[in-house]
């Protein structure tokens, strides 16, 4: 969004018409917007309404209802944490007492609104100018939370009480993955990490662990089964003796699984039950983690599937019935499922370079059943296990954990 556009819209009579839109339909945008038009209100204001109209439905999954009454940027979107995740970052710094946040590159302003939420101070800035006036809008009902528009790089940390920093990822749209190409930079961390006593950064889940900084505690976060973001947290907001964690968000609430205490690689035979880590847990290196939560073994040292003789609910792994386990051959698998009138199937895999859609073609499907397929391997043996998720598996006397 340019500025021209954001005064539009700021303006009382373009933030009116912001506020008396519907909720947002595409099939009846276009109708909107020439009858807006017809009704006088001038074309850009429209074009901008309808565009933030559209970017309050898309945040609903991020912000619930909060969404309506916020402004974005399609990018300040993208990158926004999500309420929850932002939340337990507040609660990092609330509770390692700290008063006020310094939030160096705050976007629209999501994490900042927790920490105001959690009655931290906030001094945010951004390098972006129109995003620091969105944060500017989105924060305005808390008193204790400034925003400006500046460079993190620029900012006096000197007697600073804790800093949050969620470095750009993405350049002109496209996904950086060097961490010094972000910005600022994971060096900067370290830098303000080392004068200041208590600094979180939210990184991409996909940062390699070797560029962890010493003597952070990195968290891998998912929300409902997506990877959301890798947390470090320095000094006074990194818990003693854990390097590493996963914590699991979902409509179960939250779980979470530390690096304290982790047993070692116990490898055996395929059992009765697979499970599937979930991607924080294996982002974290922590899948022999779930080895006493579902009394396991590793199918493979080098694969992320436990197996197990025990049926257990964990929101760490998704579980599976195992109905049989074939050496992967197209022949025989293709045998299989004709024999039992397959003609649809969910294929997963894991240490398998197959290609599922080839696969699919060369199976010559029919029949009116389903079957999931792992594909996956055993030392040199590559294997193809037939399996039913656990919760559809009408067993009653599984364990909860
Ligand atoms: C990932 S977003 C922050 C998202 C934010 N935590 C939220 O949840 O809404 C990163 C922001 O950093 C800003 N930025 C990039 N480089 C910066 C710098 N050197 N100083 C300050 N802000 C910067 C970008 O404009 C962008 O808005």
């Amino acid at each position: 969004m340019d500025p021209e556009t954001l005064k539009l819209l700021l303006d009382p009579d373009g933030y009116a018409l912001l506020d008396s839109l519907p909720p947002y339909d595409e099939s009846l945008a276009m109708a909107l917007s020439e009858r807006l038009r017809a009704d006088g209100h001038a074309p850009a204001l429209v074009a901008a309404a309808l565009t933030q109209s559209r970017l309050r439905k898309k945040a609903h999954e991020k912000f619930a209802d909060f969404a309506a009454d916020m402004l974005f940027t399609a990018d300040g979107l993208e990158q926004a944490t999500r309420l929850p995740v932002a939340a337990r970052h507040a609660e990092r710094f609330a509770g390692a007492g700290v008063r006020t946040v310094e939030d160096l590159g705050c976007g629209i302003g999501s994490d900042s609104m927790a920490f105001a939420a959690m009655d931290l101070n906030v001094r945010a800035v951004d390098s972006d100018e129109v995003t620091a006036a969105i944060a500017t809008m989105n924060l305005r009902h808390f008193p204790s939370a400034s925003v400006t528009h500046a460079r993190a790089e620029d900012v006096d940390l000197t007697g600073a009480d804790g800093v949050w920093l969620d470095p750009a990822r993405r350049d002109n749209g496209s996904r950086l993955f060097d961490p010094e190409a972000f910005s600022p930079p994971l060096s900067f961390v370290s830098e303000v990490a080392e004068r200041v006593s208590a600094v979180g950064a939210k990184l991409g889940p996909g940062i390699p662990h070797a560029s962890i900084p010493a003597g952070a505690e990195a968290q891998w976060v998912s929300v409902d089964g997506g990877v959301v973001e890798a947390g470090l947290w320095f000094g006074a907001l990194a818990r003693a003796g854990v390097g590493k964690a996963a914590l699991v968000l979902g409509p179960g609430g939250a779980v979470e699984l530390t690096d304290v205490d982790l047993p070692g690689q116990d490898v055996g035979e395929v059992g009765d039950y697979l499970y599937e880590p979930d991607g924080a847990v294996i982002r974290a290196g922590l899948v022999t983690g779930l080895l006493p939560i579902t009394d396991g073994r590793l199918i493979d040292p080098k694969i992320a599937y436990v197996t197990s003789d025990r049926a257990v609910d964990t929101p760490l792994a998704t579980g599976y019935v195992i109905d049989d386990v074939l050496p992967m051959s197209l022949k025989k698998l293709r045998a299989y499922l004709a024999e039992r009138n397959v003609g649809i199937v969910t294929i997963k895999k894991r240490g398998s370079n197959i290609v599922p859609e080839q696969l699919r073609q060369q199976l010559r499907l029919s029949g009116d059943n389903e079957a999931t397929i792992v594909l996956t391997r055993v030392g040199k043996s590559h294997l193809a296990m037939v399996v039913r998720p656990l919760e559809h598996a009408g067993e009653h006397a599984h364990d909860k954990r």
